[in-house]
């Protein structure tokens, strides 16, 4: 039995991961070991292979596995990854990071679109695997049809991002604006809680008077959004907007004939979903029910909503999505502009497919062909 590694396991992607392998019985398929950074030699899960947990930093007993899990975060990749091939180690590298994406050595996973890419790789001796971003791979998951057959020419993403993008700690913060907002409004003196002008001045003054926690995220986010995600990069893009082009063109293994995307990445007050608005030019007027058939027969988690307003409520929310691997796309429309112009909307969650499930499968890809 091949020897999997895994690193992160107790963080917010790590658990979803743990969850998911244990309720599909994965570890049943090889032997697994835990390893820490802050809490070698305790006991590890009681799925594990050895009952102790090992020394995340230590190379000599990563290179014991054939394959190593990392959902650590990029610090950690960028501490021990190239120590570790210098060291001579040749095994698998899975990561959830984004530190390895873009190096010419690694393939972003994502199977359901890419599994012809992944096995090529596979082919020519690639070892370092790395899940994308959640953005990207959901928004993939959905439009999967359309880039199969070759439909698209480019299109804009506009964003909705959760709070989970940013971390566990953001997702609490995003909850204690809310339970402060909410406080205010519930304490407010009664007879003026009647007037919803003076609601909203409250409401607004909680904004202003510094009595958020904001530190994650530098700005409230309860009652608000924010139009920027992570850092700047070269023309008034952020990185997150940057990797829609970057990171999709990599997935579908296109070099030269590289399919324009652009957007605005925002963050918005939801929990774990990320949703998207997509003005897509396709390459002809293709008609509408084509474009369903496309994209519903691409995959198996993508999901057609009917055009309506019972539909769009029921099944085109964070809240209908949250905790599931479903992909719904709807709002599906030709736009005033055109023929050629396709309107959409998705959501997925950030966690699953945005993030755990790709690397869950990479695993069990490589664990299936036995290499
Ligand atoms: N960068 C993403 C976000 C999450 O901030 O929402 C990780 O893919």
């Amino acid at each position: 039995m091949k020897k999997v590694g895994f690193v992160g396991w107790r963080g917010m992607v790590g658990s979803v991961l743990m969850d998911r392998m244990n309720e599909l019985n994965d570890f049943d398929q090889f032997e697994s070991y835990f390893f820490s950074t802050s809490q070698v030699g305790l006991a590890a899960p009681s799925y594990s292979t050895d009952k102790i947990l090992k020394d995340a930093m230590n190379i000599d007993e990563l290179k014991a596995m054939d394959i190593i899990l990392t959902c650590q975060g990029g610090d950690y990749t960028k501490a021990v990854h190239s120590a570790l091939r210098k060291s001579g180690w040749s095994g698998y590298w899975i990561d959830a990071a984004s530190a390895l994406r873009m190096e010419e050595t690694s393939i972003i996973v994502l199977d359901p679109v890419n599994r012809n890419v992944i096995d090529e790789g596979l082919d020519k001796g690639i070892k370092d695997f790395v899940g994308g971003n959640c953005t990207v791979s959901l928004m993939m998951m959905a439009l999967g049809g359309l880039f199969k057959n070759d439909a698209i020419e480019w299109l804009t993403s506009m964003t909705y991002q959760a709070a989970s993008g940013g971390g566990a700690r953001h997702m609490k913060e995003l909850l204690t604006q809310m339970h402060t907002i909410g406080s205010n409004f519930v304490n407010m003196d009664q007879t003026l809680s009647k007037d919803i002008i003076e609601v909203d001045r409250i409401v607004t003054n909680s904004f202003r008077d510094n009595s958020l926690d904001t530190s994650c995220f530098g700005a409230p986010l309860a009652g608000n959004l924010i139009p920027w995600i992570d850092s700047a990069v070269d023309a008034g893009q952020t990185r997150e907007e940057w990797k829609g082009i970057s990171e999709t063109n990599k997935i579908l293994g296109r070099r030269d004939n590289i399919i324009p995307i652009d957007g605005t990445c925002v963050r918005i007050g939801t929990m774990r979903c990320h949703s998207q608005a997509f003005t897509i030019k396709l390459k002809r007027d293709i008609p509408l029910n084509e474009i369903t058939e496309m994209i519903s027969s691409h995959n198996d988690w993508v999901r057609i909503i009917e055009n309506s307003p019972e539909s769009t409520r029921a099944h085109l929310t964070p809240a209908a999505v949250s905790g599931t691997l479903d992909i719904p796309i709807g709002r599906l429309r030709k736009m005033n502009l055109g023929g050629e112009y396709l309107n959409a909307f998705t959501c997925g969650d950030q966690l699953l497919w945005g993030a755990a499930e790709p690397v869950r499968r990479m695993l069990n890809i490589l664990i299936e062909k036995s290499i």
